[in-house]
């Protein structure tokens, strides 16, 4: 039922949580599991700057690319079980439309996301990601507390 896993992961505990969850789903079922991270696109002052402020902003965003891998990488080698099949993905933009896009365009039909992530404040059951992917997605999700 569910072959393609997609779970979206920030660096927060709650995602590593959710991490767990689709792990223990895709050794019972079978499934691949795609590890995916958002860098946040920059506010749209920088990207009109003048050239010495452009070339601040690519090495800002150079350097939240190599994070990302490197979370990834990190993410991907803690998986202990190697029968399941594992990929990665990093990409730039607005976290949630990057998610739900990836999740439509590649036919994934289960989403593992964190209820809330690294901007958590307290009050709130749901962050802004969670809650646009939840609430669009083509595909159930499942969102973990
Ligand atoms: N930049 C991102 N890249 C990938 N996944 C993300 C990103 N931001 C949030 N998520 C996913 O969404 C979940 C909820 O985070 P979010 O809605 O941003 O809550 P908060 O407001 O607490 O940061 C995270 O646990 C993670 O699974
Ligand atoms: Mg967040």
């Amino acid at each position: 039922m569910y072959n393609k896993i997609l779970v979206p992961l920030d660096g927060s505990d709650r995602a590593r949580k959710a991490l767990s969850h689709a792990v223990e789903l895709a050794k019972k079922l079978g499934a691949k599991v795609t590890l995916m991270h958002v860098v946040p696109s920059l506010p749209p002052y920088v990207n009109t700057a003048v050239d010495r402020l452009g070339q601040a902003q690519q090495a800002i965003i150079d350097e939240l690319m190599r994070n990302g891998k490197e979370l990834l990488e990190q993410y991907a080698s803690s998986i202990s079980d190697k029968t399941i099949e594992v990929d990665t993905f990093i990409v730039m933009g607005q976290p949630a439309d990057e998610i739900l896009e990836k999740a439509k365009a590649e036919n994934y039909d289960l989403i593992v996301v964190g209820s809330r992530g690294l901007g958590e404040i307290k009050g709130y059951l749901m962050g802004s990601v969670s809650n646009r992917v939840s609430r669009h997605a083509s595909c159930p999700v499942l969102i973990i507390r």
